[in-house]
Order: structure tokens, then C-alpha cells, then sequence
């Protein structure tokens, strides 16, 4: 049950072209994890749509030099080396970057840290390492982010989770990471419900495998194979494929779209053959 005054929902949707300047021209956008991968990708794509983009990374100097490279074609693009794990430093670095950009449209939660065993060699330490920085980060980054957004009164935010928030898979020993993924999944709706009076959609995109510096480092060719086997469309995904469903999600086109989970995964969560 609602207690603050209802707000007009933002605008439908009802014009078939994109707005002069890109499809997010002028968008106030909060990036996590940009040094490489879909935090990279997706800042490139969210530039040239017309995008203001902050990114940030805990990989010190990366994110500086990825929004470099866009910055030096004239994008409107900054980086900065954050710890998101850190809850005071997650803070500084959004409302500096609010301060900067004069508030915020998108904040999108793409940075994630990583950590895989089998149930029976799990110890606690790492159980709670991965919800601190699969989970955890993310709440460090929103909760800030919240009053900036409500403020705005047609924001958006995406989060990343997983298809290892949707299905076990044994071989990946995945538990902790599937918890923490799940939790994202959980925490998108309730935000949703929570921001949607006041003009704040709140959705979760859930990537199958992807090539990224990260997989790209730690992915054996066995496991490799294992995972293309599992994937109705037998290629890694790329950050391209991820950021495009991230720019509908962060446009004015998905503003009747809210507390939704959606999969781009190769169809790993569809079946298999
Ligand atoms: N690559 C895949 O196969 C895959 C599959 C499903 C979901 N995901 C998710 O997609 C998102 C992006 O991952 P990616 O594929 O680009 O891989 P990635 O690991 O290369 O990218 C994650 C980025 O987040 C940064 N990061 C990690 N912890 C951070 C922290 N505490 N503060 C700031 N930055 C931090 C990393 O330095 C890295 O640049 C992650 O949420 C990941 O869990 C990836």
C-alpha cells in the first residue's frame, strides 16, 4: 500500500522514431565496471546513443582508460577506479557523479567480482565473499543512487544477474554465485514495486556465457566447451549482445516495462539439443 501522493506515470511510448541525438540523447547514466567486458561494450553503445555515461572500475586506472578512448572522440564519457565492495566509497562516487551530470536517469549495475567451488569445499569465508561482491555491490551502488532517481521521476535502473540466477548447474560450482544472482533477481522486483509510483523502473538482465576479460582469463577449454554445449546457440555471447537489450531497458522505449528478469543467453535457459 502506497502512503505519498500519486505521480502521473511517464509518458507512453507513442512515436515510431528514435529521439534526435540517439536513442538515450541526454540520459544521465551511472556505469559499473567498465574496464572490460559488457561494462565496457555497453558504456561505448550508451555513448554513441547519445548518452552521458560515469563509469567506474576497481581495477585501478581501467575505467579511466576505457571512457578515455570515447572521451578522445568527443562522447561525454568519465571514469573512475571505485571499490564498489567499499559502501563509502560506492556513496562518494555516486553523488559525486550525480553532482556532476546534474542528477541521474540510468544506474546500471553491471560490475560483479566472482567466486566458484563445490558445495561440499565451500567454505564461509568464501559464501560471504561472493554475496559482498555479487550482491552486496549492487545494494552499495542503488541505495545512494535512490534518492537521485526518485528525484528524476522517469529513471531506470538494470541490473545484471545471471543465468545462474535462473538454473543449478553442477559443474560450475556455482551456489554461492547462483544465491547472490538470485538475490539481484529478487531485489529487482521488490525495487520495482517499491520505485514505480514515483516514475523509477527497476529490470535485471541475465546473460548466458559471455566472452569477457574475466572468462576469458579463467575458462578452461573444457569448461568452455561444456558451456557451449549447454547453449542452444553455440557461441559465447559478446558485450554487444547484452548492451543492446541495455540501451531498451535505459530508453524512453521501455518505459511500461518494469520488475522484469530478462534472459540473453544463447538459449541456455530455454532447453537444449
Ligand atoms: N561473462 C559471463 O559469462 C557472465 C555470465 C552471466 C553474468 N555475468 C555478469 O555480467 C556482469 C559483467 O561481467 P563481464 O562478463 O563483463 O565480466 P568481467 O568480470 O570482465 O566484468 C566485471 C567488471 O566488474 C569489475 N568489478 C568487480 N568487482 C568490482 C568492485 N568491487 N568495484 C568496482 N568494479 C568491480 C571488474 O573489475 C570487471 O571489470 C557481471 O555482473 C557478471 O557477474 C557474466
Amino acid at each position: 500500500m502506497s502512503t505519498s501522493p500519486t505521480r502521473p506515470a511517464p509518458s507512453p511510448t507513442t512515436s515510431a522514431s528514435a529521439p534526435p541525438g540517439g536513442r538515450l540523447a541526454g540520459k544521465r547514466v551511472l556505469l559499473t565496471g567498465t574496464a572490460g567486458g559488457q561494462g565496457e561494450a555497453a558504456q561505448a553503445v550508451f555513448a554513441r546513443e547519445g548518452a552521458r555515461v560515469v563509469g567506474c572500475d576497481v581495477q585501478p586506472g581501467a575505467a579511466e582508460a576505457t571512457a578515455g578512448v570515447l572521451a578522445a572522440e568527443g562522447l561525454d564519457v568519465v571514469g573512475h577506479t571505485v571499490d564498489l565492495a567499499d559502501p563509502v566509497a560506492a556513496a562518494r562516487w555516486v553523488d559525486e557523479s550525480a553532482a556532476r551530470l546534474g542528477g541521474i536517469d540510468v544506474l546500471y549495475n553491471n560490475a560483479a567480482g566472482a567466486g566458484f567451488a563445490p558445495f561440499d569445499q565451500m567454505s564461509l569465508d568464501l559464501w560471504r565473499h561472493v554475496l559482498h561482491v555479487e550482491l552486496d555491490i549492487v545494494f552499495h551502488a542503488t541505495r545512494p543512487a535512490w534518492p537521485h532517481l526518485l528525484a528524476t521521476g522517469n529513471a531506470s535502473v538494470i541490473n545484471t544477474a545471471s543465468m545462474s540466477g535462473l538454473r543449478g548447474i553442477a559443474p560450475l560450482g556455482q551456489v554461492a554465485h547462483s544465491a547472490a544472482k538470485g538475490g539481484v533477481i529478487a531485489m529487482t522486483r521488490s525495487l520495482a514495486a517499491e520505485g514505480a509510483e514515483q516514475g523509477v523502473r527497476v529490470n535485471a538482465i541475465s546473460p548466458g556465457f559471455v566472452t569477457s576479460p574475466a572468462t576469458d582469463m579463467f575458462v578452461g577449454d573444457e569448461l568452455r566447451e561444456f558451456q557451449m554445449g549447454m547453449h542452444l546457440i553455440r557461441r559465447p555471447g559478446t558485450g554487444f549482445d547484452i548492451a543492446h537489450l541495455a540501451v531498451y531497458l535505459a530508453s524512453d522505449e521501455s518505459v511500461w516495462v518494469t520488475g522484469q528478469n530478462f534472459s540473453v543467453d544463447g538459449g541456455v535457459t530455454a532447453g537444449f539439443r
